[in-house]
């Protein structure tokens, strides 16, 4: 197989920032807030957050309520010195960062789970020393990008373009019978505008603004594999982190790890459908500041999707997965009788196991994006945090709501688009 899908069951790599929010009411209510200040401070906590609010208890006291990095400093010792002026004092579950903004992303730039010459033993550039040097020098291209630089262009070389070619020669005798009805229509578009052809390697730069204009998706080079939980967290921001480097010449048609050709044939053409792209946001807005097994449920339901997901059109089975229309091997195997076929239904699929390095024995077939949508939203309610986000697309920035009034606001802005859809509508009759 074609094995440059996005590996999202590689380990974890656990991520220990995080945020620990504290609750208490004082002994002394006069004095008590100072001094409990001092006490963070001796021990170097780096407060996030701090508010006074009624207590919940209803004795009439005020509690405060402090969000702080549970990393620096010695939080518990502070705790346990908290105790002795304070009346009341619980500890709520530590929330896994997330990026609330986006350019916050930057952050992962150097997390990646191997970034060049550390190939694993089954990689065909495993003992190539030429191969991995070049490599690490494209990886170097996302370790050094930041958020709203252009993405620097690859001059490719003849053995990275003929490996490209020989991989879009294969693939695009199938697209016209086997990729979906939504590639279908972007696919050509890439060649229009992208300089998607045979003998040239597209640049990331230019897809990025042809998503950006299309859908607000963008691309963001990536040195390697990203940790399930960062990369999920990109589509909350409509992000793709996307590889530059090329998989080795001498198997053209194999990949053990995402490759520009995977990335480039693979997922962009859909994230170029307006459906789609919501879909994919919503996987990643689900994911933040979910537990881990929640997120490993979520990179499964991504697996069984993004990248190997079919779907029923005027009676057919189509592939939309990326894993699917980067393998020629595979977007044929997916539509004939051999593997099994099963409705996409997120409260089952983010159970299902699967291989990693052979073809799929079970596919998931969507009705629609719209449905799989509203499925993965129905799916989302049920992950356990104690808030709900939003994206707010003109500051590019995820609200996390737990406020009423911050709800008063999401509500007038929907209202707003209903009216105005109300009015277009009523200019259309
Ligand atoms: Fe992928």
């Amino acid at each position: 197989m074609d094995g440059g899908q996005r590996n999202t069951n590689k380990s974890e790599t656990k991520d220990v920032e995080g945020s620990t929010s504290i609750v208490f009411s004082l002994k002394d209510n006069f004095n008590g807030l100072g001094n409990a200040l001092k006490i963070f401070q001796k021990h170097k906590v780096d407060i996030q957050h701090i508010e006074s609010r009624s207590s919940k208890t209803g004795t009439g006291d005020n509690e405060f309520f402090v969000s702080c990095d549970s990393q620096n400093g010695v939080l518990r010792e502070a705790i346990d010195e908290l105790r002795t002026i304070t009346k009341t004092l619980s500890i709520q579950e530590s929330q896994p960062w997330f990026p609330k903004r986006i350019e916050e992303l930057d952050r992962f730039a150097n997390k990646v789970l191997s970034a060049g010459a550390e190939l694993q033993a089954d990689h065909p550039g495993f003992s190539d020393d030429v191969y991995k040097a070049r490599r690490k020098e494209i990886a170097q291209i996302a370790i050094n990008y930041r958020h709203g630089q252009e993405i620097p262009r690859v001059q490719y070389t003849e053995v990275e373009i003929d490996t490209w070619r020989t991989v879009f020669r294969e693939l695009t005798k199938l697209y016209p019978t086997n990729a979906c009805r939504e590639f279908n229509r972007s696919f050509p578009l890439l060649i229009d505008t992208c300089g998607y052809r045979e003998d040239n390697i597209p640049q990331l730069e230019d897809i990025s603004k042809f998503l950006k204009n299309r859908t607000g998706f963008r691309l963001r080079p990536v040195a390697g594999l990203l940790s399930a939980r960062d990369f999920l967290a990109g589509l909350a921001f409509r992000v793709f982190h996307a590889t530059q480097y090329i998989r080795h010449p001498s198997r053209p048609m194999y990949t053990p790890e995402p490759d520009v050709c995977h990335e480039l044939m693979g997922h962009v053409p859909l994230f170029a459908d307006p459906a789609f792209a919501q879909f994919s946001q919503e996987l990643g807005l689900a994911s933040l500041g979910a537990p881990d097994e929640y997120i490993q449920k979520l990179s499964t339901c991504y697996w069984f999707t993004v990248e190997f997901g079919l779907c029923r059109q005027e009676g057919k089975v189509k592939a939309y997965g990326a894993g699917l229309l980067s393998s020629f091997g595979e977007l044929e195997y997916c539509l004939t009788e051999t593997p099994e076929l099963r409705p996409f239904e997120p409260f089952k699929t983010a159970e299902q196991k699967y291989p990693i390095t052979e073809f799929q024995p079970v596919y998931y077939v969507a009705e629609s994006f719209e449905t799989s949508q509203a499925q993965m939203r129905a799916f989302a309610a049920k992950i356990p945090r104690p808030f709900t986000v939003h994206y707010n697309a003109y500051t590019e920035s995820v609200e996390v709501i737990t406020e009423k009034d911050q709800v008063i606001s999401l509500l007038r802005a929907i209202k707003g688009d209903l009216d105005l859809a109300e009015q277009a509508l009523k200019m259309i009759q």
